[in-house]
């Protein structure tokens, strides 16, 4: 509360205009998120980024989060979490492709996280359930390394990119598609 919590003390351009606007009032229909162009500083700033992303979203939102290994795609899923008020830990589990958390309200009620890395065949996604998974109207899923499962996630899907930056801690987040879009498919 109060003062916006994004300072950094290096950039001072892009950086905080982009949080103006993401922290803006919750008009998710009408906000392009497309917009959306953050370069975190540390893995702080992207937890928090994805605590205050996590803020705007009111349940059946699917998220895929692209980005190589190491990006802070998990990272931003721990912001989400601790927004949704989820208690056990996200991580990222070698072999388990989703992992389901409570949350704390109605809805969200709950957080769906995928972690498709280690996706063999598209039949397993069968097996997980993830059309049902997808389909939750109360539930927000994170898709990592959505790639694998392309084909099946809906058009509404909202793409999320992460990318190295110039320096070991810098990251650069990229929302690629509008938030809200109905059309089908
Ligand atoms: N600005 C930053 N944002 C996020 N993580 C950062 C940042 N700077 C450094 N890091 C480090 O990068 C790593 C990001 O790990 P994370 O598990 O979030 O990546 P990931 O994209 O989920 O990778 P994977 O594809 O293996 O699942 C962590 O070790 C973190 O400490
Ligand atoms: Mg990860």
């Amino acid at each position: 509360m109060g003062e916006p919590e994004y300072q950094s003390s290096t950039t001072g351009h892009r950086y905080r205009d982009t949080i103006k606007e993401f922290t803006g009032p919750v008009k998710s229909d009408k906000i392009p998120l497309s917009m959306i162009d953050f370069v975190s500083l540390s893995e702080a700033e992207t937890k928090k980024f994805g605590e205050n992303f996590g803020a705007r979203l009111r349940g059946g939102e699917i998220l895929a989060l692209t980005g190589n290994l190491g990006s802070g795609k998990t990272t931003f899923a721990k912001g989400l979490a601790k927004s949704f008020g989820v208690k056990s830990r996200v991580t990222s589990p070698t072999f388990v492709l989703l992992m389901s958390h409570k949350a704390r309200g109605q809805s969200p009620a709950k957080l769906h996280h995928l972690d498709l890395y280690r996706l063999e065949k598209t039949g397993q996604l069968k097996e997980l359930g993830l059309s049902e998974v997808l389909s939750d109207p109360r539930a927000v899923t994170v898709v990592e390394w959505p790639e694998k499962a392309k084909a099946l996630l809906p058009a509404r899907t909202i793409y999320i990119n992460f990318q190295h930056g110039s320096s070991p801690s810098m990251r650069r987040i990229t929302i690629s598609q509008k938030y809200g879009k109905q059309s089908s498919g």
